[in-house]
């Protein structure tokens, strides 16, 4: 069934609650997901995308309750995965002369897809357009390696709706289509999953891909992406988040995966949760066994930590295979400015502190020094270096705390205060022509403004690093 976009747009998509794996087995879906098409009449008849073979059949048949196919003008492709591409078969089959919208590189995608088929197609990139009638064009974006080398989004003008495939979207079930009517929590969550797990590697290529776009000045209302909800309500937030995503993100939390044989390992990753718990009751920690909980939720939470401890056993002078194959995962997904941590029991070797440490060098991650190597099952001194590896991944100096501990509560008491002085304003200010948001605790690394520089003290010179509006364009988020 079509639900109504705006104006003179419809979806025309299918929404999938039973699908429970995604890119083989290898993305897994909680809450259903969709493949959104969508159907634009004006005085041209668009169709944006299709949707997963599986599905062709309820597909076709719904498109022709909304237009005889005929009527369609034009296709556009926005990228070529089979999960928007693989009903074009069935549907060239009964429109075999229409054109077909597309980027040069998803052109032959297509044609290694499917075959050359002789279908009708026009290649298209950055600046193109497309006039539909009725005073509205498409104007198209070239998203190369966002997430494909042929990925594109589409732009209407006059509806002001942008058409960004992947990017923006989530594997999440909306029946009711928009962001305003979906449950928020599980959006947010649904939306940093997919940008974890399958955006992040390309995050470099986003960011300058967001000033590009910001540069455009597309004055856009909505964005309908390929999978998962519509963003009707306050839609640049989402490309607010993906700056703050795409820009080596984390947060106060610590996240502790392992896998373990005889639950010494086990101990080991609860002793350093318990802590980071006391070294610093604020941060957030989170423990997984690798081989028990869903890797893309683990990757999700590793995403936004500051930091990670890795646990195995030796095993054959390595370490357990859940945990090989989870490391290299982790190498595949480029996550930046971490730092990690390795642990495991051994009874014969040892090898697999070594093993992890140099995983997750190779995964881009900073290593600290402090690690537990424990022999057979953890003994009180094994558990004690719990502390030294949570004070190395929260950057505290243990040596400095513990003698803070030790002081006597009149020399504590004798520390002068500090002189008069006013902390920092470290309010968030928001873009006013684009919304992306300055954190003082992120900093804009990328334009050398550190982690913890407010936004008083960031350089007049300083621009919005999306839209490049200067800072009186700004204003604090209260
Ligand atoms: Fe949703 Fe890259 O396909």
């Amino acid at each position: 069934m079509a639900k109504h976009l705006k104006g003179n747009v419809d979806w025309v998509g299918y929404i999938d609650w039973e699908l429970q794996k995604f890119h083989g087995d290898d993305y897994s879906i909680m809450n259903g997901s969709s493949q959104n098409a969508y159907l634009i009449k004006e005085g041209k008849n668009v169709l944006i995308d299709t949707v997963w073979s599986p599905h062709k059949e309820e597909f076709i048949e719904n498109l022709k309750k909304e237009i005889d196919l005929k009527d369609i003008d034009y296709i556009i492709l926005n990228h070529s995965e089979p999960d928007h591409s693989s009903s074009l078969p069935a549907l060239m089959k009964e429109i075999p002369d229409t054109p077909i919208y597309c980027t040069e590189t998803a052109k032959k995608f297509v044609e290694g897809q499917y075959g050359k088929q002789g279908w009708n197609f026009h290649t298209v990139k950055t600046g193109d357009e497309l006039d539909i009638g009725n005073g509205e064009k498409l104007q198209f974006v070239e998203m190369k390696m966002l997430h494909w080398p042929d990925s594109m989004a589409t732009f209407l003008t006059g509806d002001n709706i942008l058409f960004s495939n992947d990017a923006f979207g989530q594997h999440f079930a909306v029946e009711e289509l928009f962001n305003d009517k979906a449950n928020r929590c599980l959006l947010n969550k649904e939306a940093m999953k997919y940008f974890a797990n399958i955006l992040n590697p390309f995050a470099p290529i986003l960011k300058r891909k967001l000033v590009e776009i910001g540069k455009m000045n597309l004055p856009i209302e909505m964005i309908a992406p390929s999978h998962g909800a519509v963003w009707r309500e306050n839609p640049l937030q989402i490309v607010e988040k993906y700056a703050r995503w795409a820009d080596a993100y984390q947060e106060d939390q610590i996240t502790i995966a392992y896998d373990t044989m005889w639950n010494g390992t086990e101990k080991l990753a609860h002793a350093i949760a318990d802590a980071v718990h006391e070294l610093s009751p604020d941060t957030v920690v989170k423990v997984f066994n690798i081989a028990k909980a869903d890797k893309n939720e683990i990757m999700t939470e590793v995403f936004k930590s500051k930091a990670i401890a890795v646990g195995s056993p030796t095993v054959s002078n390595s370490v357990l295979s859940s945990v090989a194959g989870w490391l290299e995962f982790l190498r595949q997904l480029k996550f930046k400015n971490k730092k990690g941590a390795a642990f495991g029991c051994y009874g014969w070797t040892g090898e697999s502190i070594k093993v992890i440490q140099e995983k997750l060098k190779e995964a881009g991650f900073d290593v600290v020094d402090a690690s537990i190597r424990s022999y057979f099952n953890p003994e009180a001194d094994d558990l004690a270096k719990a502390k030294s590896v949570a004070a190395a991944l929260l950057g505290l100096d243990l040596d400095e705390i513990e003698k803070e501990a030790n002081q006597p509560e009149t020399d504590k008491d004798s520390v002068a205060p500090a002189p008069d002085s006013k902390p920092a304003d470290m309010s968030q200010y928001e873009c006013g022509p684009c919304g992306y948001i300055y954190d003082p605790a992120v900093g804009d690394p990328d334009h050398g403004i550190k982690s913890g520089t407010s936004f008083a003290d960031l350089p007049d010179d300083w621009t919005c690093p999306i839209c490049g509006a200067s800072k009186d364009q700004f204003s604090k988020v209260e």
